[in-house]
């Protein structure tokens, strides 16, 4: 019987001899490899024992085997073998370092970059003060509040998944949001200390940076959500009152500009968040012909559509108070613009516009049918 084998093509280099990285094939029975880091065992002890690659606990608890896999950030000893060669549909399995970590020797990286931002953002529990005489106690329900960002085992899987860390070097990164948060929800913390960790999250760590692609989420071996707590410390920030931060601005003209017309309004962005005059921009996009609403159509049913929002607001987001000071002058432009009382006639006014298409396109299916 034939011995099924599987082509690895894997990443070399070596800092001291190469002058540049390399790949070299490697082919593996395909029955000697329950995992891919089996494969690589198979690869160091049969083919070719310079290969580097960093392991531990072969069990995904340590974190050290997280590499690129067929591009998609993994760990090598969760990464079953068999599925993953019958996945490559016969070509070779591309093994990696992970992304955006200087390299040490082949599969292996440096990861103190990323263990330094963790020290940066001061992502730990400072008792709060004064220190209780008797232990804490920490009920059920908090614990599974931060039970999902716990389990992190710092792989760096979503480091080297993250369009930010690409785009920024100061980005701290998925992971280490992730532990802002579950140090900010942890009752045992120090008040002060947790609105430091989140000042940090946005002063050192440029947590305003994360482009929400999600890519953490899909690559996290461990089930964490780092897009997830990254929105909710962006929130907890504006809850902490961090009003002038650029990002926190940003979160307020979102909501501002949706509880006025039911849209947000890019145009204004850049001078109500970071002072920008907007005119080079709208002129460059009324110079390539592309339609520019200075002012958003609000929606049909606006008036409805706002207390709605009041409602949910009241409830769940009361430190995002909408700022009716702003949203008044909104009004205004969307008055001058669409000439509508914002509060009465621009609902009428859709309404009325919605009437008039149908009755124009109802006149064009009769005159169709009338003339068939
Ligand atoms: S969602 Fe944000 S943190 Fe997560 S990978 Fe994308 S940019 Fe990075
Ligand atoms: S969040 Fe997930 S992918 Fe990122 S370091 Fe932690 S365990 Fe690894
Ligand atoms: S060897 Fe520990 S997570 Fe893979």
């Amino acid at each position: 019987m034939t011995v099924e084998k599987a082509v690895l093509k894997v990443y070399r280099y070596n800092p001291e001899k190469d002058e540049k990285p390399y790949y070299r094939e490697y082919e593996v029975p395909v029955d000697q490899a329950q995992t891919l880091l089996d494969a690589l065992f198979y690869i160091q002890e049969n083919l070719d024992p310079s290969l580097s690659f960093r392991f531990f606990c072969r069990a995904a608890v340590c974190g050290s085997c997280a590499m690129k896999v067929n591009g998609i950030s993994r760990l090598a000893c969760k990464t079953p073998f068999k599925p993953l060669v019958e996945r490559s549909k016969g070509k070779p399995i591309t093994v990696e370092p992970l992304n955006f970590l200087a390299p040490i020797k082949d599969l292996v990286v440096d990861h103190d970059k990323p263990f330094e931002s963790l020290k940066n953002l001061e992502t730990w529990l400072e008792p709060k003060k004064p220190v209780p005489e008797k232990e804490y106690r920490v009920s059920p329900e908090e614990v599974k509040s931060y039970e999902r960002p716990t389990n992190c085992i710092l792989c760096f899987a979503c480091y080297g998944s993250c369009e930010a860390v690409m785009d920024d070097p100061k980005y701290a990164g998925p992971y280490a949001f992730s532990r802002v948060y579950r140090y900010v929800l942890d009752s045992r913390n120090d008040e002060e200390h947790k609105k430091e960790m989140v000042k940090r999250a946005m002063e050192v760590g440029d947590i305003w940076g994360c482009v929400q692609c999600q890519k953490c989420i899909y690559v996290c071996p461990k089930g964490v959500r780092p897009a997830e707590d990254i929105q909710n410390v962006r929130g907890i920030a504006a809850e902490y009152g961090f009003k002038e931060y650029p990002g926190v601005k940003k979160l307020q003209h979102f909501v501002d500009w949706v509880y006025a017309t039911g849209q947000i309004n890019r145009l204004a962005l850049p001078e109500e968040v970071y002072g920008v005059d907007p005119t080079p921009l709208i002129n460059k996009f009324k110079e390539r012909g592309a339609e520019v609403w200075e002012v958003p159509k609000p929606l049909p049913g606006l008036i409805e559509f706002r207390d709605l929002i009041l409602e949910v607001m009241k409830e769940k987001k009361p430190h995002l108070d909408i700022d009716f000071h702003h949203v008044r002058k909104i009004d205004k432009k969307v008055e001058e613009v669409f000439n509508a009382d914002v509060c009465t006639k621009i609902t009428q006014h859709f309404e009325e516009k919605k009437e008039d298409f149908f009755t124009r396109f109802w006149k064009k299916v009769s005159q169709f049918l009338g003339a068939s």
